[in-house]
């Protein structure tokens, strides 16, 4: 059983309200938002001002994953916009940054997550395990939607997830990038909580099939 999150990466940008409704329809759990800055990232999407527009559509959390350099800078914008969960990338600022950034997210009332990239070893989350509620594995380079899932980082998921239950904590563990009806199966075997899916939530036939898949 996981939480899947379809990410409005892959929604028709022109009918997002729509889309969102859609996910609510088809037992979505939240609306996962990729924020891209064109620094951290090499494409850009789209930012605090959507975020604020989607916030009264609808009552699923918003899973806001900030793929922005020095996310510090945004946060509180971010928060006040309406995100339930903000996401910062531990590669795109200096560690003392990311534990100042978490403490301000959960200050602001606001569930803090981090996220890593493929090349971001599992061990580059310990200083920040109890600072934050979910840690985010990446299974494609951030920026763009569509990629192929990379089943080597199965391995990455499954020490983070004995990295949490050694220590006994809540934190939450997602995987972002690829993820479909048949590699969410891995990734929940391997410890995943939550499941971030673009192009295969919005390309599936038969949505409400596909996401009882995940909630299996
Ligand atoms: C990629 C984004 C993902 C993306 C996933 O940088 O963080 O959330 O939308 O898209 P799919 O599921 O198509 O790989
Ligand atoms: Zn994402």
């Amino acid at each position: 059983m996981a939480k899947i999150a379809p990410s409005i990466l892959a929604a028709d940008f022109a009918n997002l309200e729509r889309d969102i409704h859609n996910i609510e329809e088809n037992g979505g759990d939240w609306v996962h938002v990729d924020v891209m800055d064109g620094l951290f990232v090499p494409n850009i999407s789209i930012g605090i001002p959507v975020v604020q527009a989607l916030r009264p559509v609808t009552r699923l959390p918003l899973d806001v994953h900030l793929m922005i350099q020095r996310p510090i800078r945004y946060v509180e914008q971010f928060v006040k916009a309406g995100a339930d969960w903000l996401t910062i990338h531990i590669e795109a600022d200096q560690p003392e940054n990311n534990l100042a950034c978490l403490d301000k997210i959960r200050f602001l009332g606001c569930k803090a997550a981090i996220s890593l990239k493929p090349g971001t070893p599992a061990e580059a989350a310990i200083p920040y395990l109890d600072k934050c509620d979910m840690i985010l594995v990446m299974t494609v380079e951030p920026g763009f939607g569509g990629q192929k899932f990379m089943a080597d980082m199965m391995p990455k998921l499954k020490t983070l997830r004995a990295m949490l239950d050694e220590r006994s904590l809540k934190c939450l563990l997602a995987v972002d990038g690829g993820v479909d009806g048949i590699t969410c199966e891995i990734c929940k075997e391997n410890g995943a909580d939550v499941l971030v899916a673009g192009s295969a939530y919005f390309k599936a036939g038969d949505r409400r099939a596909f996401v009882e898949r995940f909630h299996r």
